[in-house]
Order: C-alpha cells, then structure tokens, then sequence
C-alpha cells in the first residue's frame, strides 16, 4: 500500500497535469472504459433547471432526491471559486505524491482533507452560502429560511481517477463508537429512521467545469432518498446504476442534493480536474454535531442572512487551520480518531 508522501514538483504543474500519476491514459483497459462512457454514460433527459424555476426544481429535488440549476455561478462568481479550487487542489496534491487521495485513488474530499473538517475558511467557500440563485431554492427546499449551515468542502477527482466510489449516502442514523457520537436522528421506538424524515440534510456542489460523460460526473440513484434497501457494493450494482451519472450539465451549475439519496463518483478519463465544492445546510429542525470552521473574518464578511444561517460554525477563536497529516485517507499517518470524525 502506498503511503501519502509530499510533492513538492506539483507546486509548478498547472491543476490539469496533476493526474495519471504512475497510470496510463492510453493504456487498454482506460480506452475501452473512456469510448464505454463516451456512449453510455449519463442520464437519459436529465433536466437542468434555471434559477428562476425554482417551484419546478424544488418539486424534482422532492422527486429525485436532487436537481440540477444552471447559472447558479455568474463569470466572476466561478472565476473566483475556480482560483480557490486550483489553490487548494495544489496544496493537497504536495502532500500527496502518489495520489492515493482520500477517497480512493486520485479522489479527494476537501472536507475530509482539512484539519477543520470543512474549506470555510477560505471566502471562495463562504460565498456559496447565501447565492442570490440557490437561497430562493434553499427556501423551497426547507420551506423555511430558517435553515442553517454546517459547514461545506466538497470532492474532486483529478486525471485517472479510474475506479467508481462505492455508492452510499452521506449520513445515518445515530451512532456511538465510545466517547464518539455521529448523527444525531435515532429512534427509541425503532419506528422510524432517517430516511423516513422530510429532507434533514442539503449539499449544494457546483460545477466548476462541463461535467461530461467521462470527466467523473457524479452518479445519482433517483427516487432513493427515502429507500430502505440495502444499498449496493461494487459488486452487487447493476450497470443501469453506474451509467446514472449526472451529466451533461454546463460549468457554474449547482446540483443539489438530498444527502441520503444514494450516489458514488465515477471515473475520471479525461485530461482535466473535476472539482464541486460545496455548502451544505440543515433543516430548520435538524442538527448533528458541528465543529466551528468559519474564522470570524470571514463571517463578518456574510450578508445578514449568511451571518444567520452560520451562527452555529462561526469561530471566535483562531481555528486551526491547514491539512491533515495522512490528508483524511487513513493510510500511513496518525490522527485515526480525527479521521472519523471528519
Ligand atoms: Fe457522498
């Protein structure tokens, strides 16, 4: 197993040539999946909604467990967040020369990487709270908007992140692993459970290219965010599902999320990063545990209803800041208890 060790040589390559580390964009096996995808892959009649819609959008968000709104980003808006995505991708890729990543090989969660859990330090991030495009639809979403942030990072996956994510869903039911709760919904009836609630949980990821059939759009399984089923391995998904990859869908959209909703990412074939980071929000009613992400700085920078919406991440105190030693992927470096609570 290879261990995360520093690159200080991907200081210098532009964000594209961060990829196909010790693998071969031309080799076989990547050709045969990369024409696969060019023809298979993607939902059939996906919809892509403007901001304006948002009655529509918030009816397909109940429907499919998520949406996707185009110009949720204008030009400076996605200028801007890809510079801080570019900068952070580069601070990541130094520490890892192998690219084992931290969601498998060449895939990476922002969140999981950094010390805080979350990018909310960096004011690329702060803007995706309060977006006069997504609060409308946050509004909609919630019906309320009282809802509340907890934080937000978000994924990216470079060049050659050739194998699929596992298909999953972003939180569960409460949990205790001794001292360490996660989740907050538990039953003691065992009546219900989390996917029986209205929407608890919304991630907004943005695009910050053309997400494409083979650039590692994410997959989504429509209508699952209230499944009880067992959800797939590897193994046991059927093709369909793999092929359920949110895509064509144009660079400065936002594709919302009920996090519950089963989805994985997909390979990346292409020659370029794929990054979404995202801000993610609470239910006016719900709540897990939230670490402090937001520096003070960058919270009084907030509208008002920013401000409100992170009253409960704000820091008064100096956050620290930065990436984890072994960056969130278990292998080689400490910091194992830090790892599941991110
Ligand atoms: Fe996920």
């Amino acid at each position: 197993m290879l261990d995360i060790a520093d690159d200080q040589a991907a200081a210098d390559l532009a964000l594209d040539d961060l990829g196909w580390v010790d693998r071969n964009p031309d080799a076989e096996d990547v050709l045969e999946l990369r024409r696969y995808l060019e023809t298979n892959n993607g939902i059939r009649g996906l919809e892509v909604f403007t901001p304006d819609q948002v009655e529509q959008a918030r009816d397909v968000f109940y429907r499919d467990g998520f949406v996707v709104v185009q110009d949720a980003l204008n030009s400076d808006q996605l200028a801007f967040l890809r510079e801080g995505v570019d900068r952070e991708i580069h601070e990541i890729a130094k520490r890892d020369r192998h690219r084992v990543g931290n969601r498998g090989s060449h895939r990476y969660s922002f969140g999981g990487a950094s010390l805080t859990g979350h990018q909310m330090h960096n004011p690329e991030w702060a803007m995706l709270i309060d977006l006069p495009t997504v609060t409308p639809l946050l509004t909609a979403i919630f019906d309320s908007a009282d809802y509340i942030s907890r934080g937000g990072g978000g994924d990216f996956c470079l060049p050659g992140a050739k194998e699929y994510q596992a298909l999953h869903s972003d939180m569960g039911d409460r949990k205790e692993f001794g001292r360490l709760t996660m989740g907050s919904f538990r039953d003691p009836r065992g009546l219900l459970n989390y996917r029986d609630l209205p929407c608890p949980y919304v991630c907004c990821n943005f695009l910050t290219v053309d997400v494409n059939e083979i650039n590692g759009a994410t997959r989504q399984i429509a209508g699952t965010q209230h499944s009880q089923e067992p959800i797939p391995t590897l193994e046991t998904e059927p093709e369909w599902m793999k092929l359920s990859a949110v895509c064509p869908a144009p660079a400065g959209s936002v594709m919302i999320r009920d996090v519950r909703a089963w989805h994985g990412g997909t390979p990346n074939l292409s020659d370029h990063v794929r990054a979404i980071p995202n801000s993610e929000f609470y239910a006016p009613w719900f709540r897990e545990p939230m670490p402090k992400s937001m520096p003070k700085h960058i919270y009084d920078t907030l509208s008002e209803h920013g401000k409100k919406v992170c009253r409960f991440i704000v820091a008064e105190n100096d956050l620290a800041k930065g990436y984890r030693e072994d960056l969130g992927s278990g292998y080689g470096k400490k910091n194992k208890l830090d790892q599941k609570i991110a």
